[in-house]
């Protein structure tokens, strides 16, 4: 019997995993079943925007957390798949921060030009995952939302591509139950229009709360105030921005923060993180995790330590995502294959607990960068995945933190080389500030300024 993998979710991590395998067949190799089941209707994973919040038209959990008028939060160069060029897919050099649309569009480009979509069953939710010791498989039981039939099968390998930014932490503030406002968790901000003329506060100190805050004094809100927990994130705000200490509580309208100080507001936002969810593993199968850059009981940050016939992708805090998907991906399946064979139980356990030592050590967001880079490389050297240059794309990462530094509204409108092919990336058209118009008909619009 050839064997059989379950991918779950078809998102970046998903697709990464399934054109991994289906380039190893494009050289010959003979890889086994692969089943990929997706909730949505469709590809993309939080890429695919929806307009929806709560449930979805069956009742499901909306899984998307992304919003109108998001563009890319870091430069694309450090994010490029080094087989499928922005080049490539756009036949011209494109800016290095492209709005939301745009990065759908490349990502389910190489889907398309791979034809993964034979491999994927949409609008079909994993309901549970369990290991049978017996048999040495996984019983998979999903439902078919389309068909409304649920059925369950057999697997060889479990592959958990889920995503771990949809499913809200949301912390309780004395005085929330009688605040006359609007309060929603940043899963559930879709248009920052919303907030025009308002005074909105922000609690959170991550990318959702300089995200939101920077969208929503773009959009005209009246006052955005940022509540931070741990530290401020201290970037030169303009005016009409401003960060302050915790939220202690809040007294009808009026937020009270630790400082003593307080504020009048219409409308809160929380930018408090996400929850590591699996509700559909069996407990001994499943992860439970914080937003870290090395997530515990994943060997190589992606083998299920008990049983690493079970796999999780992209489960850590992200500053790489899609090249560092890509590298995992080939990974996960060169150990499938048999090409890479796993150490013994001794020997991963200590390479996790090297990895995690060094990550509990690192002083700031320079060191991560490192950190994760190292990380990749470590799995890159065993895989055939096409050449990048990983220490350029740290470099990148580092002079996109000096540029937000040096000026949190115009990092958007810098320019960098990519590292798969050398291209210089041109100037978009319109400064991110004023640059109303995200679609991906408006971002490729007109002659772009070279850089
Ligand atoms: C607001 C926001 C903005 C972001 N912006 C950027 C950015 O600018 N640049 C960047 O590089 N990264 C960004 N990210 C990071 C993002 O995590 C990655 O880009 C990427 O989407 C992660 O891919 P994934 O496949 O792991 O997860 P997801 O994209 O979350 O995809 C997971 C897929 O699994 C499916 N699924 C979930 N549960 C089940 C189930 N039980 N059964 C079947 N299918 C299921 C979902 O429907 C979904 O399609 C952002 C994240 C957020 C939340
Ligand atoms: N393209 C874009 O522009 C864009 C926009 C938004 C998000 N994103 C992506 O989305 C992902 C998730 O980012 P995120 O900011 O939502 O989550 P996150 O990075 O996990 O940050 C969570 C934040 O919530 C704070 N927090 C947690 N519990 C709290 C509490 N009880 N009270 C107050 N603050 C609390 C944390 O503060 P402490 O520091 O105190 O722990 C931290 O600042 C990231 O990968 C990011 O890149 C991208």
């Amino acid at each position: 019997m050839p064997s059989r993998i379950a991918v779950i979710g078809a998102g970046p991590c998903g697709l990464s995993q399934l054109h991994a395998f289906a380039q190893a067949r494009l050289t010959g190799a003979d890889i086994p079943e692969l089943v990929c089941f997706e909730k949505q209707a469709d590809w993309g994973g939080l890429w695919n925007y929806t307009w929806r919040t709560g449930l979805d038209e069956h009742g499901e959990p909306v899984h998307g957390s992304m919003y109108r008028y998001l563009w890319s939060n870091g430069p694309k160069e450090c994010l490029e798949f080094a087989d499928y060029s922005f080049d490539e897919h756009f036949g011209q050099p494109i800016p290095s921060f492209p709005p939301r649309e745009v990065l759908y569009d490349y990502i389910v480009g190489r889907a398309k030009k791979g034809n993964l979509e034979r491999y994927i069953r949409f609008s079909t939710v994993v309901r549970y995952v369990d290991y049978v010791e017996a048999s040495d498989t996984f019983t998979v039981r999903v439902k078919d939302l389309q068909g409304d039939r649920e059925y369950t099968e057999e697997f060889d390998y479990v592959i958990v591509c889920t995503g771990h930014f949809s499913v809200p932490k949301l912390p309780v503030f004395a005085g929330i139950e009688q605040f006359p406002g609007r309060l929603l968790h940043s899963h559930d901000f879709r248009d920052a229009r919303e907030f025009a003329g308002k005074d909105l506060l922000v609690v959170g100190s991550s990318y959702s709360a300089e995200d939101i805050a920077l969208q929503t004094y773009k959009y005209g809100a009246k006052s955005v105030t940022i509540s931070y927990r741990t530290a401020p994130m201290g970037f030169d705000w303009p005016e009409g921005i401003k960060e302050v200490p915790l939220l202690t509580h809040l007294d009808g309208p009026t937020a009270h923060f630790k400082d003593g100080s307080q504020q009048l507001v219409d409308a809160i936002v929380f930018c408090v993180g996400y929850q590591h969810h699996f509700p559909f593993l069996a407990d001994s199968l499943r992860l439970k995790a914080q937003n870290r850059l090395y997530p515990g009981a994943l060997y190589k940050g992606i083998f299920w330590e008990t049983n690493p016939k079970l796999m999780y992708l992209g489960m850590q805090d992200q500053f790489y995502t899609f090249s560092m998907f890509d590298v995992q991906a080939w990974y996960a399946r060169d150990v499938v294959l048999g090409r890479i064979e796993l150490p013994n139980e001794t020997a991963i356990a200590h390479d996790m607990a090297l990895w995690q030592q060094r990550e509990a050590a690192l002083q700031d967001a320079f060191e991560q960068i490192d950190f994760q880079k190292d990380y990749i490389v470590d799995l890159a050297q065993l895989v055939d995945y096409a050449p990048c240059d990983w220490e350029m794309t740290t470099d990148l990462f580092k002079a996109w933190e000096h540029d937000k530094e040096h000026s949190i509204l115009g990092y958007r409108d810098k320019s960098f080389v990519s590292p798969c092919t050398g291209t210089k990336a041109p100037i978009h058209h319109t400064p991110w500030l004023e640059a109303m118009d995200d679609s991906m008909a408006g971002f490729l619009d007109k002659q772009p300024i070279q850089a």
